[in-house]
């Protein structure tokens, strides 16, 4: 008998594919609207193999329901959307996506650097509502990117990446890690600071960092306050690094410039949530490794790292 295995979102066919031969395979066939807790804890009950994305809530209720989970394979690089200490317990493998969608989260990350700092989508917003006139000496104005100074908060793989494109901007590099890479220091040009130096020094404050119980709330106000009246803070780790509230007031007062947000507490962020209505805030729908490469490989690597555990190797990608 072949293993059942539950995929909780319709995956493409060359996913579902490959998965195929090796498991005998139930998935939530909606693209768009992700499988309902009740579905979930009905189907886990008799799965073996988990596949599943960040939008779902693998916790300790949730694996409680499943004697014969043996992998869950999450389709992302972050996955605090999984007990993994429940997991571990109770003897599941637990697997991510790291590496391929590196390129592709530093891509977009740069471009919310860019959108913040020369408004352009409020620019574009501008231009669309018709309010556009006349060419006028400090309309629009931004802030430069090339030779400013940015702080990057959580120094792994995405964090260098990002690194990497600023210093093709001329980038003066500073970053805040739990350990320090001397390595990176020596490659990239950049600089290990305190915490408090690059909330102060920074002109763009990226945060790249895992979510964890050490990095909730991790730019709560106090950290706003240190932050520089010209500063644009970009998030495109998790939502709840940034305190959503502190953030709306820094930036209603000014006491930062801007904001690119890519991430959110609540997902889908609602669309009255007082940060949607400035117009200093650039704000995205979780779309940091979306390019059609970047999801298809990520994919693709997640049913590996199934495959492998159910069929008894040690998933290339194990987090426990
Ligand atoms: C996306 O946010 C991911 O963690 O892969």
């Amino acid at each position: 008998m072949k293993p059942k295995v539950y995929i909780t979102r319709k995956l493409p066919d060359r996913v579902v594919d490959k998965l195929k031969n090796s498991f005998d395979l139930r998935m939530w066939e909606k693209e768009e609207e992700p499988v309902p807790r009740e579905i979930l804890e009905k189907e886990i009950k008799e799965a073996e193999g988990l596949y599943c994305l960040l939008t779902e809530s693998i916790d300790r209720d949730l694996l409680n329901l499943a004697p014969r989970l043996k992998v869950i394979s999450n389709m992302a690089v972050g996955y605090n959307n999984i007990d993994v200490a429940a997991a571990t317990e109770k003897g599941i493998m637990v697997t991510n996506t790291p590496g391929v969608l590196t390129e592709t989260t530093a891509d977009l990350t740069f471009a919310l650097l860019m959108a913040g700092a020369r408004r352009v989508v409020e620019a574009s917003h501008y231009l669309q509502r018709g309010d556009w006139k006349t060419w006028s000496p400090m309309q629009l104005t931004g802030q430069d990117v090339y030779g400013a100074t940015l702080g990057i908060l959580g120094l792994g793989r995405i964090g260098e990446a990002l690194a990497k494109r600023a210093t093709g901007f001329d980038m003066n590099l500073l970053y805040h890690n739990r350990s320090r890479k001397p390595d990176a220091e020596e490659r990239l040009g950049i600089q290990y600071v305190s915490k408090e130096d690059l909330l102060r020094e920074s002109d763009f404050v990226c945060v790249l960092t895992p979510y964890t119980q050490e990095t909730v709330n991790y730019i709560d106000e106090a950290e706003l306050a240190m932050m520089k009246p010209n500063a644009v803070l970009i998030n495109s780790a998790r939502g709840g690094i940034v305190n959503e509230e502190a953030l709306y007031h820094a930036l209603k007062k000014g006491q930062i410039w801007g904001a690119g947000l890519d991430v959110f507490e609540q997902e889908p962020v609602p669309t009255d949530h007082p940060l949607l209505s400035l117009p200093n805030v650039v704000a995205l729908p979780h779309i940091g490794s979306a390019s059609q490469n970047t999801r298809l490989k990520m994919a693709l690597l997640a049913a590996e790292n199934l495959i492998q555990g159910l069929l008894g190797e040690t998933p290339k990608n194990l987090v426990n």
